[in-house]
């Protein structure tokens, strides 16, 4: 799971030498201020994620050559999380405002791609997020980004944690390939894990209805029963259970990330 405000913080590191050395070196003075509330966590990439924000706070940047203020504000609202970008530069007049999100639209000249706002939209939208524009000519623009809160059980954050060495958790490996399972249940095991092994989707979804179990590894492709189908059932079964799905040698994390 990503934090937002964390990611808001890495991405004005990344983005220092602009608005900070760069803009000193031209005489002018870009402001940063931060309104970051606390927030829940949400799903999703937190590279993909601090890239769109980089991407937003160099668009402000280039927005204001005369320099400027950049206000980040982060908050709650319903089940969303909201991130805005605002700057106090030269706006986006109306006739362009549909466009920006489109690939290779800039006005920027020949050194700049157009791919900004384009690839944003599409990372925001792949996490089932919204991306809007507020602008004013001559006065600034603010970026909105939204995103959907990630579930998570309510009473997992009241459970105190077991030290480290004594924490042992039941997982099910749903794997049709011999190998792939042996390998997969002996490093588990090595690292003090209960772990069961069946060799398809349906054998596993039984194992599952009948006792709880920490996490799930699914083999993606499977005969029967994908491995998509499996995360589906046992998401419907119990939500609260991690799911990952695992293709070949390269282990896809799905919603959440594995505690230690
Ligand atoms: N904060 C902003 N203020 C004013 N105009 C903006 C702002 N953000 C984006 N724009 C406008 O939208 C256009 C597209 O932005 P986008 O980030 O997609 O591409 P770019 O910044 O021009 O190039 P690249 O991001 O590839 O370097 C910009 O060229 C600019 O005209
Ligand atoms: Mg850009």
């Amino acid at each position: 799971s990503v934090d937002l405000n964390e990611l808001v913080e890495n991405a004005l590191d990344f983005t220092r030498i602009q608005w900070k050395d760069d803009a000193e070196a031209k005489g002018i003075n870009i402001k940063i201020q931060k309104e970051l509330s606390i927030l829940p966590f949400i799903a999703g990439s937190a590279s993909e994620l601090r890239e769109v924000i980089t991407n937003l706070i160099n668009n402000a940047i280039d927005a204001m050559p005369q320099g400027g203020q950049i206000k980040i504000k982060t908050f709650k609202k319903d089940s969303y999380v909201a991130l805005i970008v605002e700057d106090t530069g030269v706006g986006i007049p109306k006739a362009l405002r549909d466009r920006i999100f489109d690939p290779f639209f800039t006005t920027k000249g020949v050194q700049s791609t157009g791919l900004g706002l384009s690839v944003s939209y599409g990372i925001i939208n792949r996490h089932r997020g919204t991306l809007k524009v507020d602008s004013v000519e001559g006065k600034g623009t603010a970026f909105t980004i939204s995103l959907p809160i990630a579930e998570k059980p309510a009473e997992e954050e009241k459970v105190t944690p077991m030290p480290k060495e004594h924490r042992k958790a039941c997982i099910l490996v749903i794997e049709d390939e011999e190998q792939v399972r042996d390998i997969f249940s002996a490093i588990l095991e090595k690292g003090g894990h209960e772990v069961e092994v069946v060799s398809d989707g349906r054998r596993g979804i039984e194992k599952f209805e009948k006792r709880e179990f920490d996490l799930v590894f699914t083999d993606l492709g499977m005969p029967g029963m994908s491995g998509w189908q499996v995360a589906e059932k046992i998401k419907a079964i119990n939500g609260r259970v991690p799911v990952i799905l695992v293709s070949g040698w390269n282990i896809e994390m799905k919603e959440q990330e594995i505690k230690d």
